[in-house]
């Protein structure tokens, strides 16, 4: 595989205030996620013969087991942060949106509607300890709600990450210091619903 490059965001840094605001999103983006990106790429450089045989950052983490250990850790922590990060920035919006479409009615079957669903993710994404993600994915059993810790990725699990919320306290310290619940609650308002349903068409295809 070619480098793996930091993405540009699809909206401004300013672009999800007042909920997550410009200076966590500029540092989160710039700063954080281009660590991840450069220890990544520093570890599978260690590798060329191996990088080669690779299709992309996402079949790594599928299959951590075939990563050469030398840089099994590199890829699942930094690898792990540069495919998250990413995917992270992929299902927000500042337009405002609404749960739509079949995953929205999966949602609403499997969770006893949208309301429920939300409460039951923010509690999850509240009780992950330390650093991690909450995630909805898509698994053999249908729509789940999960968390990782660290860096780790659902695609390591062999789940389909459809929505992905980012709780390491750099996500929002900034803002919202230790209130892990206000910035839970704010975050609703810039899911890009729009993208999510997008992502369990694409995981429903398989
Ligand atoms: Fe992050």
């Amino acid at each position: 595989m070619e480098e793996y490059r930091l993405p540009k965001l699809p909206y401004e840094y300013g672009a999800l205030e007042p909920y997550i605001d410009e200076a966590t999103m500029r540092l989160h983006h710039s700063k954080h996620h281009q660590a991840y990106v450069d220890k990544f790429n520093a570890a599978l450089a260690s590798v060329p013969e191996f990088r080669a045989k690779v299709k992309s950052a996402e079949k790594l983490l599928e299959d951590l087991n075939a990563v050469p250990e030398s840089i099994r850790a590199a890829v699942r922590n930094h690898g792990g942060g540069a495919v998250n990060h990413s995917f992270f920035w992929s299902v927000l919006s500042g337009e405002r949106q609404s749960p739509q479409g079949e995953v929205s009615q999966e949602i609403g079957r499997k969770f006893g509607g949208i309301e429920k669903f939300k409460e039951a993710f923010s509690a999850s994404a509240a009780g992950v300890f330390g650093s991690g993600w909450c995630w909805l994915v898509a698994g053999a059993g249908g729509l789940e709600i999960m968390t990782t810790p660290n860096q780790d990725s659902p695609l390591s699990f062999g789940k389909k990450p459809l929505l992905a919320l980012d709780v390491w306290e750099h996500a929002y310290y900034l803002k919202y210091q230790n209130r892990r619940t206000d910035y839970i609650a704010a975050w609703w308002n810039v899911v890009n619903w729009e993208q999510v349903e997008k992502n369990f068409r694409l995981a429903m295809k398989r």
